[in-house]
């Protein structure tokens, strides 16, 4: 038995002097000494010529040898693996990293944020409501009974199961929840996005996005309506900005008008956007008409009030000299990504 111990104590420093680096010298050792053929297995064949009171001892040496060799086995498997990983990827953590596109918000939403925020430093809060409305909320409490030749131009999508449902075509549905709602004063701006029965064109699509605001107390008076919106416009578009009010008809105000600003575009000196008038339409407003407070269950005797609706999209054309409704859905990036550190 002694011989083979000291065979043993051989095959020890062998293995301590194996280099096991690479894939195919790790397979040189298994074979070598952990294979079918291999020296541990032929070890434990050499039991049978150990004497039977030495066996035992011979076992203990012989398991103690098989864990050795095993585990150099198993260390080595892990790094050379991890070596090779590594140089398969060929991985040089100095390079500098492939360049990530980080999207921008869409130019509705940056101008819609720009018109909150405006209105919010005048103590304005968002008020939301629903896309699908009832005929009342959209139409019949804002003084458009059906049948109503005004709701002409808002034509809309019906909803089949019930006629009296609809898109709603402004955003004032969620005024006149807010108006039933009773909690005056109120001081809302309503963003949100509407639809029309309209033929997709440059001009015109079936759907775009509105912010309306309604202001409701006692003493509001046109005088503050102007205000209100002078004070939007110069902080929109810039200080020289100019507004004009037009009278207008909207069934829901009286007196309505139309406002108008310099044309951001040609300053007043006259391009396509402005139609060589130097004016640019942007608003519909006007004082609540008070048959529209008394709809909502408003005393009208003690409360006045004014309200106003703009189209997101008109303000972005108007800003930024967009010519096509049509490019706000395309999603084409190179539109896109033009407004990316805009407004
Ligand atoms: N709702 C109108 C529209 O969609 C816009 C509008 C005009 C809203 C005057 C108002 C308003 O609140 O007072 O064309």
């Amino acid at each position: 038995m002694e011989g083979v111990l000291q065979q043993i104590e051989a095959y020890r420093s062998e293995i301590n002097a194996f280099p096991v680096t690479n894939a195919a010298q790790l397979e040189e050792y298994r074979i070598k000494f952990l294979g079918t053929k291999g020296v541990v297995k032929s070890l434990f064949g050499e039991m049978r010529n150990v004497p039977a009171d030495q066996k035992k001892e011979f076992g203990l040496v012989l398991n103690d040898f098989k864990q050795f060799a095993e585990a150099k086995y198993e260390t080595a498997k892990e790094t050379a693996t991890h070596s090779q990983t590594s140089a398969a990827n060929d991985m040089d953590l100095s390079l500098p990293g492939d360049p990530v596109q980080i999207g921008s918000r869409h130019p509705i939403t940056l101008v819609r944020n720009r018109i909150i925020d405006i209105f919010h430093r005048l103590g304005f809060a968002v008020a939301d409501g629903p896309e699908i409305e009832d005929d009342w909320h959209n139409f019949t409490a804002l003084n458009l009974p059906e049948n109503h030749p005004a709701r002409d131009m808002q034509d809309t999508f019906y909803i089949h199961q019930n006629p009296d449902w609809l898109l709603r075509t402004h955003t004032s549905n969620v005024q006149t929840r807010e108006m039933e709602k009773g909690n005056l004063p109120i001081r809302i701006i309503c963003p949100g996005r509407v639809y029309r029965n309209e033929t997709i064109s440059a001009r015109a699509h079936c759907f775009f996005h509105q912010v309306e605001g309604l202001y409701i107390d006692t003493d509001v008076s046109f005088a503050d309506l102007k205000q209100t919106l002078y004070f939007f416009v110069q902080e929109m578009f810039g200080k020289d900005t100019q507004v004009r009010f037009r009278p207008s008809y909207f069934p829901f105000t009286e007196p309505s008008a139309e406002m108008d600003v310099t044309c951001t575009i040609c300053g007043g000196s006259g391009c396509s956007l402005c139609k060589h008038t130097g004016w640019v339409e942007i608003l519909g407003c006007g004082m609540v008409h008070p048959s529209v407070l008394e709809n909502c269950g408003i005393d009208s005797n003690q409360y006045t009030g004014f309200a106003f609706g703009m189209g997101v999209e008109r303000i972005t054309q108007v800003k930024y000299n967009v010519n096509d409704l049509r490019l706000y859905s395309q999603n084409d990036i190179r539109f896109l990504k033009q407004f990316s550190s805009a407004v």
